[in-house]
């Protein structure tokens, strides 16, 4: 189970992909749903490497000793959501000390106002009044970091990290325009479906680990039970059932289920659910839910669920009990990270002036 030698010529000319994930808090379907099934698809085209971001997670205080345990936590998660570490590298953020180093060097190539524009910055500062400290400012340039010490092509991840990926390709294309081209400039990858899944309680807003209600997130680590009375206590919007005109606009919808779900946003959301989790299209969708009641709907949607999380579950338990594994994945991944981010981040030194022994 080790990765690949970055150096192979089988890894050699693909494209590159880097994606980040926090360890704090356990993965929820939003993060599955969201990144991580994008990450699995695209792990034989190109040359990935995940990153457990535990430098980001101090932005916000956590337990020592949880954030450790939560490490390994997650990358047996990874692992168990498809994450094949032959094809890929995955490792611990903390472990290639280069993400802190370029972070520095990035930091003074981006405005203050630049960061003071990041919504989640504010998001995340209103929800953290009692510790605004320094590095929730600069998590942005961090996470620019991450992405442009690999020369990333891509980076799939969910709707809300659009905005920090823009300002990623903004430092990047001025550090090249200031000295010369040294960071290849990242799209992100966004899916179409499942890019934003909502809160269960609140579906105007967007599910996370941090949410107050337990009821509103669905870890990956819930029971069937627990995941299927999660689903079943959904808040539904008032609005009676889908007529056949809802069906017909909805099918229409280009962009579903975007549009649709300013209307009916509890409703768009378990369909969402139900799409992601079963693979159906709408049309299929459309027509096993056609005329009935929303407590039927949410118990199909339940099953689904329960039946797409339950083998990740059985496999993660599994490969979370061989810490002994799990930490010599993370050794090799961190070894051969550390390899392309050091000639990166000696190009930046260079560049920049810093005298060389
Ligand atoms: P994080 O840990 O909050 O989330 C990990 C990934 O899950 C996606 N996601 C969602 N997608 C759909 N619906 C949701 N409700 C939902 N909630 C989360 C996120 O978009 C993300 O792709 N800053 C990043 C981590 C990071 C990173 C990076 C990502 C650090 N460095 C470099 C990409 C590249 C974050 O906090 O993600």
């Amino acid at each position: 189970m080790n990765s690949i030698n970055t150096n192979d010529s089988k890894s050699g000319n693909r494209p590159i992909i880097l994606s980040g994930i926090q360890p704090t808090g356990g993965l929820h379907i939003g993060n599955l749903f969201g990144a991580i099934k994008n990450w699995v698809a695209m792990q034989d085209e190109y040359q990935c490497y995940f990153t457990i971001v535990d430098l980001h997670s101090i932005t916000v205080r956590q337990i020592p000793a949880e954030l450790r345990k939560s490490s390994l936590d997650l990358a047996a998660m990874l692992i168990a959501c498809g994450i094949d570490t032959d094809k890929s590298v995955l490792f611990v953020q903390s472990h290639v000390p280069e993400h802190a180093q370029l972070a520095w060097v990035l930091n003074c190539y981006t405005g203050m106002g630049e960061l003071s524009r990041m919504t989640q910055f504010k998001d995340k500062s209103a929800e953290h009044y009692e510790n605004v400290n320094a590095g929730l400012f600069t998590y942005p340039v961090l996470m620019a970091s991450d992405i442009l010490l690999y020369q990333a092509d891509l980076v799939p991840v969910g709707e809300d990290q659009k905005q920090h990926l823009e300002l990623t390709r903004d430092i990047a294309q001025r550090f090249n325009h200031n000295y010369s081209d040294t960071f290849k400039i990242p799209e992100p990858y966004i899916p179409k479906t499942g890019a934003r899944i909502m809160s269960l309680q609140e579906p105007t807003k967007k599910m996370s680990k941090s949410d107050g209600n337990s009821k509103a997130t669905i870890f990956l680590t819930d029971s069937d039970e627990e995941i299927k009375n999660k689903i079943k206590r959904a808040v539904t919007d008032s609005g009676e059932l889908l007529t056949e005109e809802d069906y017909v606009e909805f099918l229409a919808d280009e962009k579903l289920p975007y549009n649709f779900s300013q209307k009916r946003p509890g409703l768009a959301n378990l369909i969402t659910l139900y799409q992601v989790s079963t693979n159906i299209g709408l049309e299929g969708i459309v027509e096993k839910i056609s005329g009935i009641g929303f407590g039927d709907i949410k118990s199909i949607v339940a099953e689904a669920m329960a039946e797409h999380l339950n083998p990740i579950r059985t496999r993660y338990n599994e490969i979370r009990k061989d810490e002994n594994k799990l930490k010599e994945i993370l050794s090799a991944g961190a070894e051969k990270a550390q390899a392309v981010a050091f000639k990166t981040l000696r190009k930046v030194y260079k560049k920049v002036g810093f005298y060389s022994l």
